[in-house]
């Protein structure tokens, strides 16, 4: 927990994206809020989708229509191609070897899920260890606490330094030991935005033989990932966080994991033949699509995936960095403002985590939803890490590549009202 301090590490040139025409593509921005012009801050949450993903979604179910894998008729086929070809993009998008790397879930939950029923529950035995941190969102923690308690596993925590908003490494050694066999961990908080330095927990992991899970929901939407130099062996994420739509998750997985994982779902489309006696599967990634997946949601991501590399996803972190830093400036200069999460901001993506004096962060969502600006206010799904801070939330403030400066001016100046009225 930090107080403001009036100087931050970066400082708030002028952005490297054409905002002013990004904004253009989401039409949700055109809105109003509470009769007041729409500022949407909440983009931890989920993003806004631009026209074209949109475009996309409807362009399936208004000149395809049709059920994917199956069909030897045009439109199938098409519909096959536009779904075979997303998984092609997603697989590029974060420097995958291989597109069948890529497997399509219906989140990031899911897909860790996916992790925890398809490899560990078959691979976990008692007095084994499960090294996860402090931070962790919900979706990174219940499933291996589940887990540690159904094949009695220890669950180990690299804990959090409240006071400066990062991870204590300084017991590495003895949290990842010869008896760890996973070790998951996310690459963004969804709470502060801190980027734990990955490299250095990944190494350790490998160098005692544990499997590594990178929890990149807030991560791969914002910063240009490479999961070959990452060397991680599975990384989960979700479409909706990345304008893409949402029930579309990813899970990347190094091919020989996810070859000798079971299945989690089984029925139609992930089998090769079936007899009364035995069922045989397909190949990755088909085994673990079972059923009739999203498909214009799988359609509109690989079209969401298109506009984030034309936009370009280093200019995107940097203008994000940018916002990040303007607000920091502009916060500190409002009394009774706590924020939360590393004062290097170079350690941190675009969340800006606060309380305003004694208002119940509720409160504060409420005065600014007035204002027509929309945050995610409470504990964000991760009570573990609000335990450790001591505190009943936050409010959250998360920017994406179509906030600007002006969306940080209406929110600092409708959080002086906040910290008038509770004065
Ligand atoms: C860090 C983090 N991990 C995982 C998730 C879960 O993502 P989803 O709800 O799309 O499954 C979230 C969602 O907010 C998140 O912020």
């Amino acid at each position: 927990m930090s107080t403001i301090q009036s100087s931050v590490a970066v400082g708030a040139q002028s952005s490297a994206l054409d905002v002013r025409k990004i904004r253009e593509d989401f039409p949700i921005l055109k809105r109003t809020m509470n009769g007041k012009p729409f500022v949407y801050l909440d983009n931890g949450a989920t993003s806004l989708k631009p026209q074209a993903v949109i475009d996309a979604e409807i362009g399936y179910y208004t000149e395809l229509g049709a059920n994917i894998h199956r069909g030897v008729y045009e439109f199938s086929e098409k519909a096959s191609a536009l779904y075979d070809q997303a998984r092609s993009k997603v697989a590029g998008f974060i420097g995958a070897r291989d597109a069948r790397q890529v497997v399509f879930t219906k989140s990031a939950t899911e897909s860790v899920n996916l992790i925890v029923y398809g490899w560990a529950l078959k691979n976990i035995k008692p007095g084994d260890e499960i090294c996860v941190s402090e931070i962790e969102h919900h979706a990174n923690f219940v499933p291996w606490q589940m887990l540690a308690e159904r094949c009695g596993a220890t669950l180990r925590f690299i804990p959090l330094l409240p006071a400066e908003g990062t991870l204590d490494l300084s017991q590495l050694d003895q949290l990842i030991n010869e008896r760890t066999r996973v070790v998951a961990v996310t690459a963004m908080s969804n709470v502060t935005g801190y980027m734990p330095p990955l490299e250095l927990i990944l190494r350790r992991a490998r160098a005692v033989g544990a499997i590594t899970v990178v929890d990149g929901a807030q991560w791969v939407s914002h910063t240009a990932v490479d999961v070959e130099s990452l060397d991680t062996d599975f990384l989960v994420f979700s479409a909706h966080k990345m304008c893409g739509p949402t029930g579309v998750g990813v899970l990347y997985g190094r091919e020989q994991l996810l070859e000798e994982m079971d299945p989690f779902l089984f029925g139609g489309d992930m089998v090769q033949r079936v007899r009364k006696e035995k069922t045989v599967f397909k190949q990755i990634p088909d085994k673990f699509e079972a059923g009739t997946p999203n498909i214009a949601g799988v359609i509109g991501f690989g079209s969401a995936i298109d506009y984030l590399l034309g936009v370009g996803m280093e200019a995107i972190h940097a203008h994000e960095q940018q916002l990040l830093a303007y607000a920091m400036q502009q916060v500190s200069n409002v009394d009774t403002i706590t924020t939360y999460g590393p004062s290097d901001l170079l350690s941190r993506g675009g969340i800006l985590s606060f309380n305003v004096g004694d208002a119940h962060p509720h409160d504060t969502g409420t005065i600014l939803d007035e204002d027509g600006i929309a945050v995610r206010t409470g504990l964000h799904c991760a009570h573990p890490f609000m335990h450790a801070l001591g505190i009943p939330g936050t409010t959250r403030a998360s920017f994406y590549l179509y906030n600007d400066k002006q969306d940080v001016d209406r929110l600092i100046a409708s959080v002086r009202r906040v910290a008038e009225i509770f004065a």
